[in-house]
């Protein structure tokens, strides 16, 4: 039976019929159309399917879709449509810094990026290592990646949902 839940997506309030059974995941993906989330291994292993809940970055392909009611959301579409710029720096840094190939990984990994810089505003490589450490990337060996993390942080545009 379907029950309806009410919680703030990417800083909108919303209202949504669900199975009590789905995962954040397929809510994010299969009701609203917000498919920056990968479904990757749909087991916790892999970060692609990362997000922000209340400010930490979690897997939502493990995420009860219940537990999500009265909390705040953000995807990665999200810091896309509230950055003044049309892009998030992360965003930005990630793709003049050459860490996006296929692309699969990257909006788990910029969620997982965001968590930590919102939390600590001047982490030091262990700490990025670290905050990445859930999200698999099979293409760029990391290295660009940490050094788009770690521009960010330095230029000081980490805080913030913009
Ligand atoms: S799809 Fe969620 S961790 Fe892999
Ligand atoms: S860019 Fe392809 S998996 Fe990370």
């Amino acid at each position: 039976m379907r029950r309806s839940i009410t919680f703030r997506l990417n800083g909108d309030e919303v209202t949504v019929e669900v199975e009590p059974h789905w995962t954040l995941l397929y809510l994010l993906r299969e009701v609203f159309e917000l498919t920056g989330a990968k479904e990757g291994c749909g087991m916790g292993e892999c970060g692609a399917c990362t997000v922000m809940v209340n400010g930490k970055a979690v897997v939502s392909c493990l995420y009860p879709v219940m537990e999500v009611e009265g909390k705040e959301v953000w995807t990665v579409e999200g810091l896309a449509e509230k950055s003044p710029e049309g892009l998030h720096p992360l965003q930005k840094a990630f793709i003049e810094r050459g860490a996006v190939q296929c692309g699969f990984c990257t909006p788990g990994m910029i969620m997982s990026a965001k968590a930590l810089l919102d939390e600590n505003p001047n982490p030091t490589e262990e700490d990025i290592k670290t905050a990445i450490s859930g999200n698999i990337c099979r293409c760029t060996g990391y290295v660009q990646i940490i050094e788009a993390i770690k521009t960010v942080a330095e230029e000081g545009h980490g805080k913030g949902t913009a």
